[in-house]
């Protein structure tokens, strides 16, 4: 598989950045997507956030399956986190999300009370890996406030807090960390669903473990999607009669693959060949 290296600079910052803003929060919302709910988180907040009320949002849950969904949410509940799911996109779930925040806020706010310390915001920020939702998280949950603030020239720049109600504020800016793919398996789960540029992924490589993966969960789901039912379906036919379906010819005519496969990937990306959860709680093999 291509090189699938990132700028250890800008990760050693934004690493270091987060464990500063984290000492300033008692809260820590980690994104991550709903349909790798594994390999879209990175362990190490674990240790970053230690002693803080820990919320997992499993987002984009309109690409995901809901079924695997709601056995995340539990498998989550029983490790000691509060877990919610949702579409930030849309805003659907954001009441479950909202009442995650209470119930993880609840301990911190009682806390306080017993010493005598009433009114005090509970801070929170929000982490994840790129491209899993945090802005769109962000901006659903404070609205236009957000933005307006962002764009405003002359805003003092620091530490924004945003106020979602009486008793939360959140950091305006989220916490990034980075994938962690010490395995193929989990560079793939992340190349399936989009995380890494373009350039630095092999398509037609990724699309033929793609379909491998499809073919035992989700059989016969790609071929539904594009009309290629009872074709033969092995992978170079499956490209072939997907290239030639669509009209994707190189110059002399023979069928552009990589076109193919890229189109599968990008439907993938955004959810279009149907509601699908590449790792399920029950799949042992994500646990070490
Ligand atoms: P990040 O800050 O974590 O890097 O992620 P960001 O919010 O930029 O979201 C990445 C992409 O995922 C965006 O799409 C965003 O609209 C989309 N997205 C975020 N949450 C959800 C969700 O729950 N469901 C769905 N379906 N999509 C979601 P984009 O392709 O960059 O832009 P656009 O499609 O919004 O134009």
């Amino acid at each position: 598989m291509a090189d699938l290296h990132w700028y250890p600079g800008h990760m050693t910052r934004a690493t270091r950045e987060m464990k500063e803003d984290i000492k300033l929060t008692d809260m820590v919302i980690e994104i991550i997507d709903a349909r790798i709910p594994v390999s879209s988180r990175n362990p190490d907040i674990d240790s970053m956030a230690q002693n803080k009320s820990r919320v997992v949002v499993l987002n984009k849950e309109d690409f995901a399956d809901p079924k695997a969904t709601e056995e995340w949410i539990s498998y989550f509940e029983e490790k000691g986190f509060i877990a919610a799911a949702m579409n930030a996109k849309t805003g659907n779930g954001m009441k479950a999300v909202k009442d995650a925040i209470a119930r993880a806020s609840a301990a911190k706010i009682e806390r306080d009370r017993k010493r005598g310390i009433l009114n005090r915001p509970v801070r929170a920020m929000i982490c994840g890996i790129p491209n899993v939702g945090k802005s769109t998280f962000i901006n659903a949950f404070a609205g236009r406030a957000v933005a307006k603030t962002g764009n405003k020239p002359g805003v003092t720049r620091g530490k924004q807090w945003i106020r979602l109600n009486k008793q939360v504020e959140l950091l305006d800016t989220p916490g990034i960390l980075w994938p962690k793919f010490d395995d193929k398996l989990t560079a793939l789960h992340l190349a399936f669903i989009g995380s890494f540029k373009d350039e630095i992924v092999e398509k037609v490589e990724v699309v033929t473990e793609l379909k491998e993966e499809m073919d035992k969960s989700y059989p016969g789901i790609l071929e539904k999607y594009y009309g290629l039912e009872g074709e033969n379906t092995e992978i170079s036919s499956f490209l072939t009669a997907l290239a030639n379906k669509r009209g994707f010819l190189l110059k002399g005519g023979e069928p552009d693959i990589t076109k193919a496969a890229s189109l599968v990937l990008d439907d993938m990306k955004n959810g279009r060949t149907g509601r699908i959860t590449l790792e399920k709680v029950n799949d042992g093999k994500f646990f070490k």
